[in-house]
């Protein structure tokens, strides 16, 4: 089956869809995107995407192209011409197409939206949890404002190869004073000696995920108790568990940290819990 794209108001095929070269996301990475899961068919979340997409586009003055009932209208429908039953949506906003000069251009132009969707394997994802991820620490060396969900992500692709180069499966970027921010992908967890649920507080240097505020719910709901702070990777390495959170890998165990086992070695008990019972409050619609 040929995979579909949405581009600008029209349904292509995915391998033929293009933008201008002189899109200004292109060219400046001047753009903001986000990515949903697709859970049986529907969309895992999507009132907080969109309202974390409107806040990265406030952030930058980048117009809306959408209301979000006419997105989530898309969001379907790119869902439902690819079959994608489990796997993601990605959507992405740039400022437009204009002639390049740094500055925003003089009069209004249309933003620009993309929207493709992806099916994922789910038996391939879940022997990962299974067997726990393996995470390597790099250098922060990303802007001030990783809090906008910017296309600009070449400080985490890098930090991600980086982790392949060694092995790993994801990098978590430890700032100037030595504390964590968050993966290269994903945001960053530990659970403490005392069971104790710690994640760095979200502010300019973390993207505040969706998956990371929807598990705090889980976590009242449990009466799990929550810390937000930062840690060091030292701190990490003697946790009695470690876990990542995004869209794409929900809730997934850590199992060692720069080569050091956390706790046994295997994905811990609570991560691999909440994980299980993730979508029970999370929005499916
Ligand atoms: N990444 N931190 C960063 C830097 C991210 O790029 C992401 C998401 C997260 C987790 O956010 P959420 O829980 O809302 O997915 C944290 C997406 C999945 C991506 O770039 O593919």
């Amino acid at each position: 089956m040929s995979r579909i794209a949405y581009v600008n108001g029209r349904y292509l095929p995915h391998a033929s869809a293009g933008v201008h070269i002189e899109d200004r996301g292109y060219q400046f990475a001047d753009g903001v995107y986000e990515v949903c899961e697709v859970r049986d068919g529907k969309l895992v979340d999507a009132t907080r995407h969109l309202a974390r997409l409107e806040r990265s586009l406030n952030e930058l003055r980048i117009a809306k192209p959408l209301s979000d009932a006419a997105l989530k209208v898309v969001l379907r429908e790119v869902v439902a011409r690819n079959r994608v039953e489990h796997g993601l949506v990605y959507m992405q906003v740039t400022r437009g197409v204009a002639p390049r000069d740094h500055a925003f251009p003089a009069k209004p132009i249309r933003p620009a939206l993309v929207v493709t969707a992806k099916s994922s394997h789910v038996q391939k994802a879940e022997s990962n949890a299974e067997k726990g991820v393996a995470v390597v620490t790099v250098p922060e060396t990303r802007w001030a404002r990783p809090d906008i969900k910017t296309v600009g992500l070449l400080a985490n692709v890098l930090a991600r190869q980086a982790a392949r180069d060694q092995g790993a499966y994801e990098a978590w970027f430890v700032d100037a004073e030595g504390y964590v921010t968050e993966g290269a992908s994903t945001n960053a967890w530990i659970v403490t000696g005392d069971g104790h649920f710690v994640t760095r507080h979200a502010d300019n240097a973390i993207l505040k995920g969706i998956t990371r505020t929807t598990l705090i719910d889980l976590l009242k709901r449990e009466g799990l108790k929550l810390i937000e702070r930062p840690f060091t990777p030292d701190e990490a390495k003697t946790a009695r568990e470690a876990f990542i959170t995004s869209a794409t890998s929900i809730v997934l165990p850590v199992v060692s940290v720069d080569g050091v086992p956390i706790g046994n070695g295997h994905p811990g008990s609570l991560a691999t819990k909440l994980r299980a019972t993730f979508h029970e409050i999370a929005e499916i619609s």
